[in-house]
């Protein structure tokens, strides 16, 4: 099972691989094949039907979290913090050590750079390990008018270096670039000393990830480009489920061995 330490050793080595996890039943399937596990808020849209993860809560996560890691027993887990519940260092600290206290979570991930480095360093000040998430940001979408890819301009290159170099000196031991330029990508990653995890950001970053739900067709109300399907889940489930209540309806099930 990797450990904050392994995981910054991974550093331009083989590529970390992290999927998103929402409950044990699924968390115990990718137990010990994945490097890391992220419990996202992003399953208030993809379960929960939201329109954005804005309305993920921290009881929510908590229970989610809790779930995912009696499932995945060997396997790190992190907890993403929901909107507003980060908003200054005593509001995280008091959250944040919610999710150590009440999940068996190793570490919580936060959206935000540079502004958001002092909030970074008072967790990892007080032994909460903390991953940064930088570039598109989903808990952002509703101020910024939508989601939109970073890194095509100037300006924007140079905030997101200086993001990323803040979130590494606040103490981060890891950093999702989300929605980013490739090439800009791999800039940042070569200008930080600890592990970048992409999604949407090429193959220049020291890991992947995906949410299950998108990468293994579950989610079919859109596909963004930056996802691989693995599987056709959403299809695979209609016929499966098609045939239980046809036989059903044709009392072909149970049969005689279903039957005491
Ligand atoms: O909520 C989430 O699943 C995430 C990933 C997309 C990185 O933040």
């Amino acid at each position: 099972m990797k450990t904050i330490t392994s995981i910054k050793a991974s550093k331009s080595q083989t590529p970390l691989v992290m999927i998103t996890a929402y409950d044990a039943l699924f968390a115990s399937i990718f137990d010990k094949k994945v490097d890391m596990i992220l419990v996202g808020d992003s399953l208030n849209m993809s379960f929960n039907k939201a329109a954005d993860t804005l309305s993920a809560t921290m009881d929510i996560m908590i229970y989610h979290t809790k779930a995912v890691c009696a499932g995945a027993k060997d396997t790190f887990i992190i907890c993403d913090m929901p909107f507003g519940t980060y908003t200054d260092a005593k509001t995280a600290l008091k959250n944040a050590s919610r999710v150590y206290q009440e999940s068996g979570a190793h570490a919580v991930k936060i959206e935000g750079g540079k502004e958001r480095a002092a909030i970074i360093k008072a967790l990892t000040d007080n032994s909460i390990a903390v991953m940064g998430h930088i570039g598109l940001m989903p808990q952002f979408v509703r101020s910024e008018g939508g989601y939109k890819v970073k890194g095509r301009k100037e300006e924007e290159i140079k905030k997101l270096i200086e993001d990323a170099k803040a979130v590494e000196e606040a103490g981060a031991f890891c950093l999702v670039i989300e929605g980013v330029i490739a090439s800009v990508a791999e800039e940042i990653s070569r200008s930080i000393t600890i592990p970048t995890i992409g999604i949407g950001a090429g193959s220049g970053t020291d890991g992947q990830v995906l949410v299950w739900s998108d990468a293994f067709g579950f989610f079919n109300e859109f596909q963004p480009k930056f996802v691989k399907r693995y599987l056709d889940g959403h299809r695979l489930i209609e016929e499966a489920l098609d045939a239980y209540v046809q036989e059903v309806k044709t009392r072909k099930f149970p049969a005689e061995e279903h039957t005491y």
